[in-house]
C-alpha cells in the first residue's frame, strides 16, 4: 500500500523557493493522536448528552407524578369517597392548575350533596313525626270505635243476663220460666264469648296447626253451617269446584277466614241473590309484600251480587277496625283476622268490586301445601 494512503496520515505542503528552483515540502505527521483526542471528544459528548436525557426523563416523571399523578390519585380517592356516602371528604391541591379547579368543584359538590342529605334527613324526620301523630290519632280514634262497638255488642247480651238473673232472684220467675232463664243467659254468655274470641283471634293468632284437608269439603261445610243465616235473607249459597282438592292447612282456621267473607257477602246483598264459592288453580301475581314471581296457586273466590265497595272505602277493607256497618253490628275486624290467618299460610286476599254489582273477594293460598294426595295426582 502506498505511505501516503495510509489512514492516520497528516499531510501538508509548504511551497519552497531554493534559488530558481521551486518545490513544495512535503511534511508527514501521524494523526494517532488526534483520532484520540477526537474519538474521545465523541464519546464524553455522547455520555453526556445520555446524562442530560436521562436527567430530564427523571425531572419530568418526578415532576408529572407531582404535578398530575398524585392529585389524580387524590381526586380519584376523593370521588370513591363521596360515591361511598362520606360527604365529609374534601381534597385541597397546592398547585393552581386546572386539577385544583376540578378539585374545588368537587370540594363543592360535596358540600351541596351534604348540605341535600342533611335536608332530606331533616324533612324525612319530620314527615314520620307527622305521621307517626296521625297514627296515633287514628289508633286513638280506632281504639274509640272498638271500644263503642265492643261496649255496644256486649251491653245488649249483659243487660239480658241481668234482667234474667234478677227475675230468677226476686223470685218472679218460677218453675219452667227459671229454666227458660239460664237458657236465655247461657245463650247470651256464649254470645259474649264469640266476641271475646274474635277479639283475642285478632290480638294474638296462633301458628296454623296443618293437616291434610280436602278444601270442597271444607267449603261444603263452612256453606252448611252459614245456610240458615242465608235462607232467611233468600240468599242461595253455591260452590263450584274443579275436582277434590287436598292441602296441609289449618282446617279450623282457613273456615274462619272463609266465614268472615261469606258472612260478609251476606251482608253486603241487600235483595235474594246467589252467593258462589268457586275453588281451583289460578295463574297469580303475589302482592308486594309477599313477593316472587308469578306462579300457580289454589284459588278460593267468595263472590257476591251485593251492594259492592266504593272506590274510596276498597283501600281500606283489610284495616283493623274498619267498619261500615252501624256500632254493635260489626267490629271490623274480620277481614283483618282473615288476611292474618291466609297470610299465616304463606297465601293473600284479593278483593275486587262493581259497586252496585257486587264484590269477589279471592284467597291464594300456596300449591306447595298440596297433602300427599293432590301432589301425587
Ligand atoms: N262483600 C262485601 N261487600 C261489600 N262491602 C264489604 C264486603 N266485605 C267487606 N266489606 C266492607 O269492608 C268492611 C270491613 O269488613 P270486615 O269484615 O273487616 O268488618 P265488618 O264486617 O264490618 O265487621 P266484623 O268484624 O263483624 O266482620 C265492612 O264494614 C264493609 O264496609
Ligand atoms: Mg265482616
Amino acid at each position: 500500500m502506498d505511505e501516503r494512503q495510509k489512514p492516520g496520515v497528516l499531510r501538508s505542503y509548504t511551497p519552497l523557493t531554493i534559488g530558481e528552483t521551486q518545490g513544495a515540502l512535503e511534511i508527514l505527521e501521524p494523526l494517532t493522536e488526534q483520532q484520540l483526542h477526537l474519538r474521545q471528544t465523541v464519546t464524553s459528548a455522547a455520555v453526556a448528552t445520555g446524562a442530560i436525557a436521562l436527567a430530564f426523563l427523571l425531572v419530568a416523571m418526578a415532576m408529572g407524578r407531582r404535578l398530575v399523578g398524585r392529585p389524580v390519585e387524590q381526586l380519584v380517592s376523593l370521588a370513591r369517597r363521596i360515591g361511598e356516602g362520606d360527604l365529609e371528604a374534601r381534597v385541597h391541591l397546592r398547585q393552581k392548575d386546572e386539577l385544583a379547579t376540578l378539585a374545588d368543584a368537587m370540594n363543592q359538590m360535596a358540600s351541596g350533596l351534604a348540605a341535600a342529605r342533611a335536608q332530606v334527613t331533616a324533612e324525612t324526620a319530620a314527615r314520620l313525626a307527622t305521621l307517626e301523630h296521625l297514627r296515633h290519632a287514628d289508633r286513638l280514634g280506632t281504639v274509640g270505635k272498638l271500644a263503642s262497638g265492643v261496649a255496644h255488642e256486649l251491653g245488649t247480651p249483659l243487660n239480658v243476663v241481668l234482667g234474667r238473673a234478677k227475675m230468677i232472684a226476686s223470685g218472679e220467675a218460677e218453675g219452667d220460666e227459671t229454666r227458660e232463664c239460664a237458657l236465655i243467659i247461657t245463650q247470651q254468655v256464649q254470645h259474649m264469648t264469640g266476641i271475646i274470641r274474635q277479639l283475642l283471634d285478632f290480638a294474638r293468632r296462633r301458628t296454623p296447626q296443618r293437616a291434610p284437608e280436602d278444601l270442597t269439603e271444607l267449603v261444603a261445610r263452612t256453606l252448611r253451617l252459614l245456610h240458615p243465616m242465608a235462607t232467611r235473607r233468600g240468599i242461595i249459597l253455591a260452590s263450584e269446584a274443579e275436582g277434590p282438592l287436598r292441602l296441609d292447612v289449618d282446617g279450623g282456621q282457613l273456615q274462619q277466614a272463609l266465614t268472615n267473607l261469606v258472612v260478609n257477602g251476606i251482608h253486603a246483598m241487600k235483595r235474594p241473590g246467589t252467593l258462589r264459592v268457586k275453588l281451583g288453580r289460578a295463574r297469580a301475581l303475589p302482592p308486594a309484600e309477599l313477593g316472587g314471581p308469578e306462579a300457580e296457586w289454589v284459588r278460593l273466590d267468595v263472590l257476591d251480587e251485593g251492594e259492592g265497595i266504593s272506590p274510596e272505602t276498597l283501600p281500606r277493607v283489610f284495616e283493623p277496625f274498619f267498619t261500615t256497618k252501624d256500632v254493635g253490628e260489626g267490629t271490623g275486624l274480620g277481614l283483618s283476622v282473615s288476611y292474618g290467618l291466609i297470610r299465616d299460610h304463606g297465601g293473600w286476599i284479593s278483593v275486587s268490586s262493581e259497586p252496585g254489582r257486587g264484590s269477589c273477594f279471592s284467597i291464594f293460598l300456596p300449591p306447595e301445601a298440596a297433602g300427599p294426595q293432590e301432589a301425587e295426582a
